[in-house]
This record gives structure tokens, C-alpha cells and sequence, in this order.
């Protein structure tokens, strides 16, 4: 089980490392960047001792494709981003104790003597493999770097290690037509050395780790750890060919560096040394509880493969927790960089000047938590104008207004002696809600917490519905409010204003602006933002006066929503300027080269029709498809889910190239393909013939 809080001294909060490659996108921010930044205030604001760590992750392969498609080199492209990234989160109110870089001397050390370390105690495998290489750019390529068609969907332009159309993973050796995305030479196999990590051999100590011993991580999280452990783990290498990166620390070694994914999280550790003399403290001693925030594609490096490289160096403290959170759409798609679909956060800072509380609170209440959630303009303005502040914003709005003209601008009395039950009722509702928002902090659910505070501003605002104090008050000139009456209106604002600075504390973790706005209307200090200050009902001292009324936030209109719906849209439609490989995708293809009869003659094309069809797990773009041959049923993995709904093309006829040897995808074997054309804006046509006919009838 989790140890419970007061077993730790101390926390060291971590959030995943950027690629200083390209600008953030509302996608970074709600998958690890906003939770972090929840929890560290609420932790800072328990007074725990707690420590925020991150920074640019500068090396890899991104950074060098970055550079190769800019015309600069990887250190102008880690400058130039690293600088905007850490604008942004500041901007959006990120809280870092320390947002470092990788390309730092003190991270490089770090790392070097990691990497030594495991070396001298002989926990690497040294393995003499065979690697791509660019005979004219006379280099080593790494998988990202070598582009061909895909042998699944027939994209002209997947990697080599992966196709980002229909999303299978590949490998250099399987793709169409393989050439270097540096020369356009077709990449030739040269022999080179590099250090593996044997992960197989921590694959018992990390099942008892995480398998018996963190039940309590989130579903997603836990699940696909157990996944990655059920299948089995190889030795990884932990090198690579490149003069980009942290130059492998060992004799003879020129042009090789360490893989990015050895290093980058080594930056958690290299920031805190940055940070703090007393780093070791957070890493080195078992009463501290590290937590890694991160997206769902960075589970496997957070949870296996980078505990796995802790436990083998043996001085370091494990993370107790990894609450990663799954991924943002965007109106319905897939956040894609490169097509320029996505939200850029130092956009909207400049589009929505003063809203970053408002994006950091629709970005919470739509998190990601536990499954892939959409971020929709529509939603964001409603939720902006309906919760934030028609319900949150207008009760401490209506509380300022009605005390400044019931009660002369002055926190009233409280009238203990004639308490009722609505009052005592919403004075536990302050009281419960202190306990209920900080059990959902602690088990990371967020967007729960969140809804708490809300519920609570809206239970505020019932409470003066029901009460309706300005019915009390004498409203004829001249006219003199009634002792018992004024009790009444005094005892109602008391509790309002009171409610109002348990808003402050509740809301301050999740929207540091607001609570900074309602501390200056209330003209309390920061200290009143203390935790345990929230539940309590005396914050506010009676007889002291407060500011007038001013809005905490402002609507958001439909003109600016649809400007913005209008520039997604926009900008999305444009290739990316900055795609070299991309680019090509939205001009029609080039044709082909001429072949022989021979050559098509080897396709057995067939028809098909398509008899069942499901989407397959943890692979958005891929369907299952079941399609009858007529002589027979074969499997086929399609990466056409993004295009079609598996209810939507059953009974469809389609033409299967039948003798394409098997693949496994995603652990399903494959046995073909289905033909399908492409237009210019990359939608998706099956191929099929204009009547109705038998299933496995010949095409030629
Ligand atoms: O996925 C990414 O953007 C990586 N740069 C995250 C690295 S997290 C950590 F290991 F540094
Ligand atoms: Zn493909």
C-alpha cells in the first residue's frame, strides 16, 4: 500500500522534461505540467517540505530532426525553444522551483557518472550490432532518421521507426524504399557498438515493485506497466550514434552519445543538484516521496526503465507515485504538431491576456485523468462563462456587493445565539469541504478536487438564495433595518465572507491568480492561504473593512471562439512550414517508378468483405478487421481508425492484397492488407468494385 504522507519528510515533485523542439502546446499543460503544479501548491501550501523539479529535455533525436528542418543547429534549436518553453509555463503560472536544461555542464556530469557507474560494476552489455548508415552523409541514422513507405498502410513517408498514419511501429528494415531523411541515400548496414541495459534481469524485482507492490497507481498507469512486465523485457541499448547528445564517458568512444532516454530523466536529479547543496536529501533518503508527473507515452521510461536504472545504481530513492494522465484531443483530433493542430500556449496568453487561470481551470475540470479527453473552444467558453463565473465568480461577487450595501462595507458579526439550520448546514459544507479537496489531492484526482471547490462556491450561492438577506433590509428612504433583522443580514454576509477566504485557500492551488485577487479584494495577506487555515470560519476579523467589488473573471464571447475555432482550422489546412518530411503528405504523389508485368503479377489481389471490426487497444489508428476470403477468414490490422468507425464498414467489400507475408501489430497477427486510396487532404476511400460479388473473386 502507499505509505501514508506523515511517513515522508519530504517530496520531490518532478514534471517530464520537454523536447526543446517546438513551442507547448494545452496538451502539455493538462498532461502533466497543470497537475504538478495542483499538487506542489497544495503541498506548499500544507507547509511540506517539497521541491519542484524540471527543465528542457535538449537532446535526441527531435532536436536534431528540429535543427535538420530549420536550417540551424541543435544548439540554436534548444536555445530558441528552451527560452519560449519556460515563458510559457511561466506565463501559465508553472511553478518550478527550478526549470534547468539538459545541455547544462552539471547535468552532463550527472549523467556521465551515471552512465559510468553502471559500467564500471558491469551492468551494461556490450554488443557489436549492424545499424543503418548514410554513406554520404557518413553517419549512423537512427530510425527517425531514415523514411520510407509504410509496408502497412502505404504511406510514402513513415519512419523508420514508426508510421504516423495508421500508427504501427516499425523498423528501418521492413519499410518500402528506405532513404536517409539527410542525403535521400538509400541507407546501407554498417557494424557498431553500443552498451545495453539488461532490463530482463530487474524484470522479477520490478513485478513485485509495481505489480504487488503500487496496486494503488492510477488504472492507466498500472496497467500498462503490468502490460510492458506480462510481455517480457530485452536489454535496450543505451547508447547512441550521434554527435548530438552526452558523449559516452568512456575510452575510443567518438560519436557515440547516451540514448536521450538514459539522460533526460538524470535531469530530475542534475535540476535538483542545480536547485539546492542539499539535493541528496530529496534523492538519497527513504523518507522522501519522489512523484513523476508525466503524459502517458513517458509511462514506460518513468515506470520500468528508469526505476530499473535507479535500483541498479542503488543510491537513488524509487518514485512512489507516477499519476500520468492520458491525452488532450483537440475538437475531436489527435494533437499533431506537425500538421499545426494543436493549442500554442503562448498563443492564447497573447489571444486572452489575464485568462491563464481560466485555460488552467478548463484544462483541469477536462483532464485527461483516465482516459483521452477532448478540448473543444465551445466547451472552454462554456465552462469559462457558466462555472467559473456564473457560479464561482458571481458568489464572492454578489458576497462583496451585498456587504458593502447591507453591512457599510465591513465584515459583520456573527450572532451565534441565532444560528438555523441553513446556516449551521452551510458551516459544515466549509468545514467538509476542506477535508474532501485535500483526500482528492493526495490520491491525485484532480479534477474531483476541483469540482469540490466549485460545488462549494455553488452551495455559497444557494445559501444566499435561500436566505435572501437583501429582503431583509429596510429599503425605504429613511426606513430603519430592525435589530433581529440586521442579526440576520450580519449572520448571512459573516458566513458569506468567511466562505469567500475558504474559496481563497480552496481555489489557490488550482487558480494561483483568483485566490491572489481575493486575498487584495479581502486585503488579507498570503499567510491566510495556509491549509490549515481552510474549514475554519474566523478568517476575517469582525469590523474590518474590505475592497469594493471587482470582477475575478470575465466572459468569454463567442466572437473570440469562433476566431479561434476559425485559426485552428486556418493553420491546420497549411502544411507546417517547419515539415520537410510531413509536407509531402498533402501534394499528390509522385509517380512510381516503371515495373514489369512480372512484378504485379507476384500481388494476389482479391475481394473481400469485411465481417467484423474492432478498434485495437492502445492504438488509436489501427482496426481489427475480420474479413472473409471466401475460401477462408483472415485477420487484417488496418490503420484506418481514425477514418472510420468499426460499425460503420462492416458488409463493406474490399480488395485484399492476400499473399503480403504476416505481421504482428500490436501483438495481433496481420495476414495482408486492404487497398485503399488517399486524396489530397488525406482522407481515406476504400477500393472496391462498383457491384456486389462474391467474396475472393481475382483482381487484376
Ligand atoms: O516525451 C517527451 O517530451 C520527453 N522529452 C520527456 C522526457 S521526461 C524525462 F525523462 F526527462
Ligand atoms: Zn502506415
Amino acid at each position: 500500500m502507499e505509505q501514508k504522507m506523515k511517513d515522508y519528510k519530504r517530496i520531490l515533485v518532478s514534471a517530464a522534461l520537454p523536447y526543446a523542439n517546438g513551442p507547448l502546446h494545452i496538451g502539455h499543460l493538462s498532461g502533466c505540467y497543470i497537475p504538478a503544479d495542483i499538487y506542489v501548491r497544495y503541498q506548499r501550501a500544507q507547509k511540506r517540505d517539497i521541491k519542484f523539479v524540471g527543465g528542457s529535455d535538449e537532446h535526441g533525436v527531435p532536436i536534431t530532426i528540429r535543427a535538420m528542418k530549420e536550417g540551424i543547429t541543435p544548439q540554436q534549436v534548444v536555445d530558441k525553444y528552451h527560452a519560449l518553453i519556460k515563458e510559457s509555463l511561466e506565463q501559465m503560472g508553472i511553478s518550478f522551483d527550478i526549470y534547468s536544461r539538459t545541455s547544462n555542464k552539471v547535468h552532463h556530469e550527472t549523467a556521465s557518472a551515471f552512465f559510468k557507474k553502471l559500467y564500471d560494476e558491469g551492468l551494461f552489455e556490450e554488443k557489436e550490432t549492424e545499424q543503418f548508415y548514410d554513406e554520404k552523409a557518413k553517419t549512423f541514422l537512427a530510425d527517425r532518421y531514415i523514411v520510407g513507405t509504410c509496408p502497412i498502410c502505404g504511406n510514402p513517408n513513415a519512419y523508420g521507426d514508426q508510421c504516423e498514419r495508421c500508427g504501427s511501429s516499425l523498423s528501418p528494415e521492413i519499410l518500402i524504399n528506405p532513404r536517409s531523411t539527410l542525403s535521400d541515400a538509400v541507407p546501407v548496414k554498417r557494424k557498431t557498438t553500443h552498451w545495453y541495459f539488461p532490463l530482463q534481469q530487474y524484470e522479477s524485482w520490478l513485478k513485485e515493485w509495481i505489480i504487488e507492490g503500487h496496486k494503488e497507481w492510477k488504472n492507466n498507469v498500472y496497467g500498462q506497466c503490468k502490460s510492458w512486465l506480462d510481455n517480457g523485457l530485452q536489454s535496450r541499448a543505451m547508447t547512441r550514434d550521434s554527435n548530438w547528445g552526452i558523449k559516452v564517458p568512456l575510452p575510443n568512444t567518438e560519436g557515440k552519445v547516451l540514448y536521450v532516454w538514459f539522460d533526460a530523466p538524470i535531469g530530475y536529479i542534475s535540476a535538483t543538484k542545480e536547485l539546492t547543496p542539499d539535493w541528496a536529501d530529496y534523492w538519497c533518503r527513504e523518507d522522501t516521496k519522489l512523484v513523476h508527473f508525466i503524459g502517458k507515452d513517458n509511462i514506460v521510461f518513468h515506470c520500468i526503465i528508469f526505476p530499473a536504472m535507479l535500483k541498479a545504481h542503488g543510491n537513488f530513492v524509487l518514485p512512489d507515485n507516477v499519476p500520468a494522465n492520458e491525452f488532450l484531443n483537440i475538437e475531436g483530433e489527435k494533437v499533431s504538431t506537425s500538421r499545426n493542430w494543436a493549442v500554442w500556449v503562448d498563443e492564447y496568453v497573447k489571444d486572452f491576456p489575464g485568462c491563464e487561470d481560466a485555460l488552467r481551470y478548463v484544462l483541469c475540470a477536462n483532464a485527461p485523468e483516465t482516459k483521452d479527453n477532448d478540448f473543444t473552444w465551445k466547451d472552454f467558453q462554456e465552462r469559462n462563462n457558466s462555472e467559473l463565473v456564473a457560479i464561482f465568480g458571481n458568489f464572492v461577487n454578489r458576497a462583496f456587493v451585498l456587504m458593502h450595501k447591507l453591512c457599510n462595507g465591513k465584515v459583520p458579526p456573527l450572532h451565534n445565539e441565532i444560528l438555523d439550520t441553513t446556516d449551521k448546514a452551510i458551516i459544515r459544507d466549509i468545514e467538509d469541504a476542506k477535508t474532501k479537496v485535500e483526500n482528492l489531492l493526495e490520491e491525485y484526482k484532480f479534477r474531483e478536487a476541483l469540482f469540490e471547490v466549485i460545488d462549494l462556491s455553488r452551495k455559497g450561492n444557494k445559501y444566499l438564495q435561500e436566505k435572501e438577506p437583501w429582503k431583509k433590509a429596510a429599503n425605504k428612504p429613511g426606513a430603519i433595518t430592525s435589530i433581529d433583522d440586521q442579526k440576520q443580514i450580519d449572520n448571512c454576509l459573516h458566513i458569506c465572507l468567511q466562505l469567500t477566504a475558504n474559496l481563497a485557500i480552496l481555489i489557490n492551488p488550482f487558480l494561483p491568480n483568483t485566490a491572489k485577487k481575493m486575498l487584495h479584494l479581502m486585503k488579507v495577506v498570503d499567510k491566510i492561504l495556509d491549509w490549515q487555515n481552510a474549514g475554519k470560519l474566523k478568517l476575517l476579523s469582525v469590523g474590518y473593512s474590505l475592497r469594493p467589488p471587482e470582477l475575478l473573471f470575465r466572459k468569454i464571447e463567442d466572437a473570440e471562439i469562433a476566431a479561434q475555432v476559425e485559426k485552428l482550422h486556418k493553420n491546420a489546412t497549411k502544411p507546417n512550414q517547419n515539415s520537410t518530411v510531413e509536407e509531402k503528405k498533402t501534394v499528390v504523389e509522385e509517380p512510381k517508378a516503371e515495373i514489369q508485368y512480372d512484378d504485379f503479377a507476384k500481388l494476389d489481389l482479391r475481394t473481400g468483405k469485411i465481417l467484423a471490426a474492432e478498434k485495437v487497444e492502445k492504438a488509436d489508428k489501427l482496426l481489427k478487421l475480420e474479413i472473409d476470403l471466401g475460401t477462408e477468414k483472415r485477420i487484417i490490422v488496418s490503420g484506418i481508425a481514425l477514418h472510420f468507425k468499426p460499425e460503420e464498414i462492416i458488409g463493406k467489400q474490399v480488395v485484399v492484397v492476400a499473399n503480403l507475408a504476416p505481421r504482428k501489430m500490436r501483438g495481433i497477427e496481420s495476414n495482408g492488407m486492404i487497398l485503399m486510396a488517399e486524396n489530397s487532404e488525406g482522407k481515406l476511400f476504400f477500393v472496391n468494385p462498383d457491384n456486389e460479388i462474391e467474396a475472393g473473386a481475382t483482381v487484376s
